[in-house]
C-alpha cells in the first residue's frame, strides 16, 4: 500500500512535499472509490479527539472515518477533560499515548497541538488551530483535483479574512502546483511569517503567489473562489467590528463573473449566507461544498491510514 509516510504527525501542509501530498490524494480517491477494501484497516485501534472548540464536520468525519476502517474514536471535550482544568499538556500527551493510537485535537492555541505532538509517541492530527486548518484544505484542494485533474497553472482566489483557512490554504497550494491570490481588507492580512514561509515555497515549486486588498485583481482568471466567515471561532468579541470591517467583502454573482468560467466556488463551513457569500453563489452551479465536506472523510481517512497503519 502506498502513502507511506515519513512523519509522525500532520500538523502543517508545509511539512509535507509535494509528492506526499499527491499519494494521500490517490489514497483518498481508492478509499473513496472502494472503501470495504479498507474496512479492517485500522483494527482496533483508537483516536482520541480533543476539542476545545464546537465542530460538527471534523468531528463527525474522523469518527465516522475511524469506524469505516475498523477502528473506534474517543470525543473528549476539553471542558470534561482533565486539561481543561490546567492538567499539563505533556502529562495529557504521555497518558493519552498509553491508550490509544492516535490524537486529534482541535484548539485555539497552535502550540496545544505542536505541544501535544512533541510529548506524544502516538501520532497527533492537526482539526483546526487559531494558526492553520490543514484537513481542511486537504479536501479543498482534493476537491479541485477530482474536478480539473492535475492542479499545476491553475489558480485559487480566497477572498476574505486573513485567518486558519487563509493560511493552510497558502501553505498548501505550492504542494499542489497551485498559484495563490489572497485578497483581504487592509487590517486583515494573513500573518507575516506564514506569509515569508509560504512565499519561499511557492518560490521553490515554481508556483505563483499574491497578497492583495483588492478582491478583483485576487479573482481574475481564477478556477476556484474560495472564502470562509468574517470571525472565526474565539473571535466572538470582534464581531461586531468585523462585521462594520468586512461590509462589502461578498463573494458574489459579479464577483464569480471575474474568474473562469468553469470555476468552483468552496467553503469549509459553516457558512454565513448574505456576510461573506451570496446564497445565489454558495447554493449555484458552481458551488461543490457538500463534495468537499464529504472529502473531509476521504482524505482524513487517508491520512490516519498513513500515520497510523501498524
Ligand atoms: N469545516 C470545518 O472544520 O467544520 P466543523 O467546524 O464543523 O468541524
Ligand atoms: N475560520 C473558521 C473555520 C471553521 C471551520 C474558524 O476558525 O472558526
Amino acid at each position: 500500500m502506498r502513502a507511506e509516510m515519513r512523519h509522525k504527525d500532520f500538523i502543517e501542509l508545509h511539512d509535507y512535499t509535494a509528492d506526499e501530498v499527491h499519494e494521500l490524494f490517490e489514497l483518498a480517491r481508492d478509499m473513496k472509490k472502494d472503501p470495504k477494501k479498507f474496512a479492517n484497516a485500522l483494527q482496533g485501534q483508537t483516536l482520541a479527539m480533543i476539542f476545545e472548540k464546537s465542530s460538527t464536520r471534523t468531528r463527525v468525519s474522523f469518527e465516522a472515518g475511524m469506524f469505516q476502517m475498523g477502528g473506534h474514536a474517543l470525543f473528549l471535550s476539553a471542558r470534561d477533560i482533565q486539561l481543561g482544568r490546567g492538567e499539563p499538556i505533556n502529562d495529557t500527551a504521555r497518558v493519552l499515548s498509553r491508550y490509544v493510537n492516535g490524537i486529534m485535537a482541535r484548539t485555539f492555541a497552535h502550540k496545544t497541538v505542536t505541544d501535544l505532538a512533541q510529548f506524544a509517541s502516538v501520532p497527533v492530527i492537526n482539526g483546526l488551530t487559531d494558526l492553520s486548518h490543514p484537513c481542511q484544505v486537504m479536501a479543498d484542494y482534493f476537491t479541485a483535483w477530482e474536478r480539473f485533474g492535475d492542479l499545476k497553472g491553475r489558480k485559487i482566489a480566497y477572498i476574505g479574512d486573513g485567518n486558519n483557512m487563509a493560511h493552510s490554504l497558502l501553505f498548501g497550494a505550492p504542494k499542489v502546483g497551485l498559484d495563490i491570490a489572497i485578497a483581504t481588507p487592509a487590517d486583515y492580512a494573513p500573518d507575516a511569517n506564514v506569509v515569508a514561509q509560504a512565499k519561499e515555497d511557492a518560490k521553490a515549486a515554481g508556483t505563483q503567489m499574491l497578497i492583495t486588498t483588492s478582491i478583483d485583481e485576487a479573482v481574475r482568471n481564477a478556477d476556484i473562489i474560495e472564502t470562509d466567515v468574517w470571525a472565526s471561532m474565539g473571535q466572538e468579541a470582534e464581531a461586531d467590528k468585523r462585521h462594520r470591517d468586512f461590509e462589502g467583502w461578498i463573494v458574489d454573482p459579479r464577483v464569480m463573473s471575474l474568474a473562469t468560467k468553469d470555476a468552483i466556488f468552496l467553503h469549509c463551513l459553516p457558512a454565513h449566507r448574505g456576510e461573506e457569500v451570496a446564497a445565489e453563489v454558495i447554493d449555484g452551479p458552481q458551488s461543490v461544498i457538500y463534495d468537499e465536506a464529504e472529502n473531509r472523510l476521504h482524505v482524513q481517512k487517508a491520512i490516519m491510514y498513513a500515520l497510523m497503519k501498524q
